[in-house]
């Protein structure tokens, strides 16, 4: 039985080498480490009235089972599928079952770094993508769901139902910085 009255339950997963956020590349990804990701993604869950889950995996197969965990049970999902956004059908494939809203988050923004990196294999699947703004795109990705939930029409609709899916949120070149 469930709990009417629990705060709903949202998955953060991260992709390869997000959990080396802080050593990573920081003139991209910035200074402030994993941990502290995971501290922004729940304190903005306690906001919001939302209970946060944030995983992290290098392995393709444990992402994968991550999201056939929310399709089974209708959980909304917070996704940075990192390197796999660009090549893993294989990811791609598993958000096409979601069952509830799912929105790809980019730290960094990929329209304004190498060309291989433009495509993403995730966002056709998505309910939509924030990218580039830091850790801010979690933040920005958490909200957009609660503002989904309140409106209790998740758009696993299909396609070309309705023009509202995938909302995209990119900022400039530059983006606010990595955090
Ligand atoms: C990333 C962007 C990807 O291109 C890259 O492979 C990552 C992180 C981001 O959050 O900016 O690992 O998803």
């Amino acid at each position: 039985m469930t709990d009417e009255t629990a705060a709903p339950r949202v998955l953060v997963l991260n992709g390869p080498n997000l959990g080396r956020l802080g050593k990573r590349e920081p003139a991209i990804y910035g200074t402030a480490t994993f941990a502290d990701l995971t501290e922004l993604c729940q304190r903005t869950g306690r906001e919001l009235g939302l209970d946060v889950d944030v995983r992290q995996s290098d392995f393709e197969g444990e992402l994968i089972g991550w999201i056939h965990e929310a399709c089974d049970n209708a959980l909304p999902v917070v996704l940075n599928p990192a390197a796999f956004t660009h090549y893993s059908i294989a990811v791609m494939d598993a958000v096409k079952m979601r069952t509830a809203p799912l929105v790809e988050v980019h730290i960094s923004n990929i329209s304004g770094r190498e060309d291989f990196r433009h495509q993403s294999v995730i966002t056709g699947s998505a309910t939509g993508i924030i990218a580039g703004f830091g850790f801010q795109s979690y933040v920005l990705a958490l909200h957009a769901i609660r503002a989904l939930l309140a409106r209790g029409d998740d758009p696993p609709e299909p396609p070309g139902a309705r023009p509202m899916a995938k909302t995209a949120i990119v900022s400039d070149a530059r983006g606010l910085g990595p955090q």
